[in-house]
């Protein structure tokens, strides 16, 4: 089994102890990644959240829909490896700008046993991940990074403890069964992005590479370090979840430990997950919820929680879904099921805890979306969890 070669420090987040919600734009720009704040303030500013109501790009463009069936086969580390499209999948829409798609079916040759990956090579893997993070960066607020923590979250979140099926073992929303659930909405985009490094390392499997793409996606958006380990193998159709397992935004306290506690999780761990919502966007035309969390909707920061918190949260009248908006300058959205958490006395204590200590938010979240990325899946014995150099860092 490989182990980890790789260090890498602990990102430290910069305590916050002002009250605004304006404050926490300025305060995106931490002063130790002057140049990388820029880059996402250049993105950000591009939204002009404050001043305009402009349709996401993704939602602007219009959908096509991508027809071709292919079937190859591929060297790698001299192993062969066959890959054949998933006709299911390609019903799936995806924005005209990304090229089209070829998932394929089965393991990578590594969960076969064909191919044995060094931790360096799954370092090439999250390199190259994170290079096209950086290159792709007209999508939607600067960054693919958000709805590619989304997918990998919901590739994990289909869980159930008691029965052990789905998780992110199988990668089943390769397939449109699981890819069509309502909650898989603009999920094609983030596997369109991770399409062209399946091919580029067509060795790993789609659920490592989801995970690891979520992995990655944390890491360089200035998130914490998010310790990893390979061993998902994908499956067929068969293994699809049944639609409902993932939560739903306009509910509140009662469905969030239902559904989290079906996975096995705490209290304290569905609020620490849930400060993920610092990260992108809700868009009217995937989940029916529109607009972001934070004013730094591509920056790892615990604003989700000094947001909720600090500011003063009411019903936004439009036609969409029901949602709440900020007071102060009503471009910020939070769910129902966001709401909730400061309702419930005992996830409010967690909020308070997490708005007030980044570092304690920081810890917590790695620890968790460790779990949630986990749930599941059968390693081998003895496996080491590796832990990513972030290109940031560099
Ligand atoms: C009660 C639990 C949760 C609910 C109800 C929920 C619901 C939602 C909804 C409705 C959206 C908007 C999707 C869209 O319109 O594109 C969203 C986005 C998002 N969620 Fe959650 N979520 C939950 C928990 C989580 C967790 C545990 C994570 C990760 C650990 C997460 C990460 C994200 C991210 C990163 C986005 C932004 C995606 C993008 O910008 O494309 N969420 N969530």
């Amino acid at each position: 089994m490989a182990t980890a070669i790789v260090a890498r420090n602990l990102t430290k987040a910069i305590p916050r102890s002002t009250t605004s919600a304006t404050s926490s734009l300025r305060l995106a720009a931490r002063p130790t990644r002057a140049s990388l704040a820029r880059h996402f303030f250049q993105q950000s500013s591009r939204r002009q959240y404050s001043s305009t109501h402009e349709a996401p790009k993704s939602t602007r463009r219009t959908a096509a829909i991508y027809g071709t069936v292919a079937a190859t086969a591929a060297l790698a580390g001299g192993a062969y490896y066959f890959a054949t499209t998933s006709r299911q999948e390609l019903k799936n829409t995806i924005p005209e700008a990304i090229p089209e798609v070829h998932l394929k079916k089965g393991s990578g040759a590594q969960s076969l046993g064909l191919f044995t990956p060094t931790a360096s090579d799954y370092q090439k893997v999250y390199n190259e991940i994170a290079k096209q993070l950086w290159e792709k960066d007209d999508y939607d607020d600067g960054s693919y990074g958000p709805v590619l923590l989304r997918l990998a979250w919901h590739s994990s979140g289909t869980y159930d403890a008691e029965t052990n099926t789905g998780g992110s073992n199988g990668a089943t929303m390769r397939f449109a069964a699981e890819g069509m659930h309502s909650a898989n909405g603009g999920l094609q985009n983030a596997r369109a992005f991770l399409e062209p490094i399946k091919q580029q390392f067509p060795w790993i499997s789609y659920g490592d590479l989801w995970t690891l793409g979520g992995v990655c996606a944390v890491q360089e958006m200035q998130g914490p370090a998010i310790p990893w380990r390979p061993g998902r193998q994908d499956k067929d159709e068969s293994f699809c979840t049944p639609d409902g397992r993932l939560p739903d935004g306009s509910k509140t306290q009662d469905h969030i430990r239902a559904i989290f506690g079906r996975m096995g999780f705490t209290d304290q761990e569905m609020v620490a997950l849930s400060g993920a919502h610092a990260l992108g966007r809700g868009h009217a035309d995937r989940s029916g919820f529109e607009g972001p969390w934070t004013f730094s909707p591509t920056v790892f920061t615990n604003d989700y929680f000094r947001l909720l918190m600090e500011e003063k949260w009411g019903w936004k009248s439009w036609e969409g879904n029901k949602q709440y908006e900020d007071a102060s300058t009503k471009t910020l959205m939070m769910l129902p099921s966001d709401v909730a958490l400061i309702q419930d006395p005992v996830f409010k204590g967690w909020v308070e805890k997490y708005a007030k200590d980044s570092d304690l938010f920081f810890r917590d979240f790695a620890s968790v979306l460790v779990k949630l990325f986990e749930l599941g899946v059968p390693f081998k014995e003895g496996s080491q969890r590796l832990e990513f150099k972030s290109t940031v860092e560099e």
